[in-house]
C-alpha cells in the first residue's frame, strides 16, 4: 500500500518525507490557495523534494481546456499526475489524456458508478472521499469496499486512492479492504505511529534506565 500526503505545504512534505512516508503526493486548489504562494512554484518545489507521482489539478471545466492545462503541467515534469474532476467533460479528457501516455487522478468521486465510469476512461488513479462523505452520514469507507470489489471483478488497472481520510482509522480500514494508496495529511500520518501504550512504555524504560547503576 502506497501512502501520499495530503498538502501542498513543502514543510509538512519535507517532514513526512524524512521519516520515509512519503511514496507521492496529493494536491488541489484549495491546499494550494492555504500556502498563499504561486501554484507553479509550489508544485515545482514539490517535485525537487518528491520523487514519486505528484497530483496537481485542472481547473478548467470544459474539455478542451482541461486538456490545455493537463498537457502544460505534464510538460513542467514527469512526476505529474493530472487530476480531473469526475465529470462528463473530464472523463473526455481522461480518454483523450491516456492516448497521449499522460497519467490521470479522477478526483471528487462519491459513487461506485463514478469510480466504475472513471475507470472505463482509463483514469490512473481514482479518488473516492471519505472524509466528506462521513461529514453527510454516509460511510465513506462502504464506497472504497464497492470499488476495490468492483474493479478486482473486471480486472481495471486504475488504482483506488483513498482520499479526504480524516483520521488513523480510516488508513486502518482502507489497508484491510486492499486499496492501493492513501493519501493522508499530515496530522493522521503523525497519529498513525502513536500509540499510549507505546508512550508509557518508554516513559517507563527510560526511568528504569536511569536507575542501573553505570
Ligand atoms: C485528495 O486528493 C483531496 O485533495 C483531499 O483528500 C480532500 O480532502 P478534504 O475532504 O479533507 O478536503
Amino acid at each position: 500500500m502506497k501512502f501520499f500526503i495530503d498538502t501542498a505545504d513543502v514543510k509538512e512534505i519535507r517532514k513526512a518525507n524524512e521519516y520515509g512516508l512519503v511514496d507521492g503526493v496529493t494536491t488541489n486548489p484549495s491546499l494550494i490557495a492555504k500556502t498563499g504562494r504561486k501554484f507553479e512554484e509550489v508544485i515545482e518545489e514539490i517535485a525537487s523534494i518528491i520523487d514519486g507521482p505528484i497530483s496537481v489539478e485542472v481547473t478548467a471545466l470544459d474539455t478542451d481546456g482541461m486538456l490545455k492545462q493537463a498537457r502544460n503541467l505534464a510538460k513542467m515534469h514527469d512526476n505529474f499526475v493530472i487530476k480531473i474532476p469526475m465529470t462528463l467533460e473530464g472523463m473526455a479528457a481522461v480518454r483523450k489524456l491516456k492516448t497521449e501516455g499522460i497519467k490521470t487522478n479522477v478526483t471528487l468521486v462519491f459513487s461506485a458508478n463514478q469510480a466504475l465510469i472513471a475507470a472505463k476512461a482509463g483514469a490512473t488513479y481514482v479518488s473516492p472521499f471519505v472524509g466528506r462523505l462521513d461529514d453527510i452520514s454516509a460511510p465513506g469507507m462502504e464506497l472504497i469496499e464497492q470499488i476495490v470489489q468492483i474493479y478486482d471483478n473486471y480486472d481495471f488497472d486504475t488504482e483506488v486512492l483513498v482520499a479526504s481520510i480524516r483520521n488513523p482509522i480510516h488508513v486502518m480500514e482502507a489497508a484491510m479492504m486492499g486499496a492501493d494508496v492513501a493519501t493522508i495529511p499530515f496530522n493522521v500520518i503523525d497519529m498513525l505511529a502513536r500509540h499510549p501504550l507505546t508512550t508509557s512504555g518508554i516513559d517507563k524504560f527510560m526511568k528504569d534506565w536511569a536507575s542501573v547503576p553505570k
